[in-house]
């Protein structure tokens, strides 16, 4: 398909996935990213096994330490289910952002409520392609599930050129158990209720990275049994300066 003619239906998708996020999806993730009751058993499921991933990245952006030195770039943070508490652990600067203007008002919001420095938060609507700067760490947790393979690809690539030290990504790997039942909801007839929803080469993911010279540091899959995301670690490959 000519270049031209996929960047349109690119451009359509990010569109569909705007409009979602300022409607009924910022109404549906908005619940299930809080404690409200009004969550159906899948949706609570999600919460639990997505507040696992947060938990994670926030432990290892702690145990790296001195977190109020360093700048952060939350890249479709939602409702700041990680900017947050990580502004609440003292971050140095952190900027939060979402291609969805309803999402970060409910980030601009719950800071608020909370009472967070405002001057070391700040908040972008924007998309994962338009961010530009330099940021110590850049975190993008659960987004990538908007996009196909090489599309992510494409996108770790700019989220390394975004970060000086390290990045933090998840996302749902490609399995075969998912594979399969993605087969089957897809037998469903009725309008779907969500945005298409792609699972991730763990390993196309990693080469990408490696191609910016990050490498892997670590890796987890947190899983419950309606949410699968693998959270993984890269750092930068400083060159050592030998005298
Ligand atoms: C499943 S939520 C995850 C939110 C947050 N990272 C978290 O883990 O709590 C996905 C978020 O990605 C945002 N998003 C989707 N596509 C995006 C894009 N191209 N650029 C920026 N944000 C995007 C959505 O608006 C939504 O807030």
């Amino acid at each position: 398909m000519a270049t031209e003619k996929l960047k349109e239906l690119k451009q359509v998708e990010k569109a569909e996935v705007a409009s979602y996020f300022n409607g009924m999806g910022f109404d549906r993730w908005n619940r299930i990213y809080s404690d409200s009751e009004d969550v159906n058993n899948v949706q609570r499921n999600i919460r639990i096994g997505h507040q696992k991933t947060v938990d994670d990245a926030l432990l290892w952006l702690k145990e790296f330490g001195g977190v109020s030195e360093m700048s952060f770039c939350d890249a479709g943070c939602g409702v700041g289910s990680l900017c947050l508490p990580l502004a609440a652990m003292g971050a140095g600067t952190i900027a939060a952002s979402d291609i969805s203007q309803s999402m970060i008002s409910e980030t601009q919001r719950r800071a608020e409520v909370l009472g967070l420095d405002l001057s070391r938060l700040k908040f972008f609507t924007s998309d994962l392609e338009s961010l530009q700067g330099s940021f110590h760490t850049v975190i993008c947790l659960d987004v990538f599930i908007h996009y196909p393979q090489k599309a992510a690809e494409e996108m770790v690539r700019h989220l390394c050129s975004l970060a000086e030290d390290r990045l933090i990504v998840s996302f749902a790997p490609y399995t075969l158990f998912l594979a399969i039942l993605k087969g089957i909801g897809q037998l469903f007839p009725g309008p779907s209720k969500t945005t298409r929803a792609y699972t991730l080469r763990e390993e196309g993911i990693i080469r990408a990275a490696n191609d910016c010279g990050f490498e892997l540091c670590r890796s987890k899959l947190n899983q419950a049994p309606f949410y699968f995301s693998k959270l993984i670690e890269f750092r930068k490959i400083h060159s050592s300066k030998t005298l």
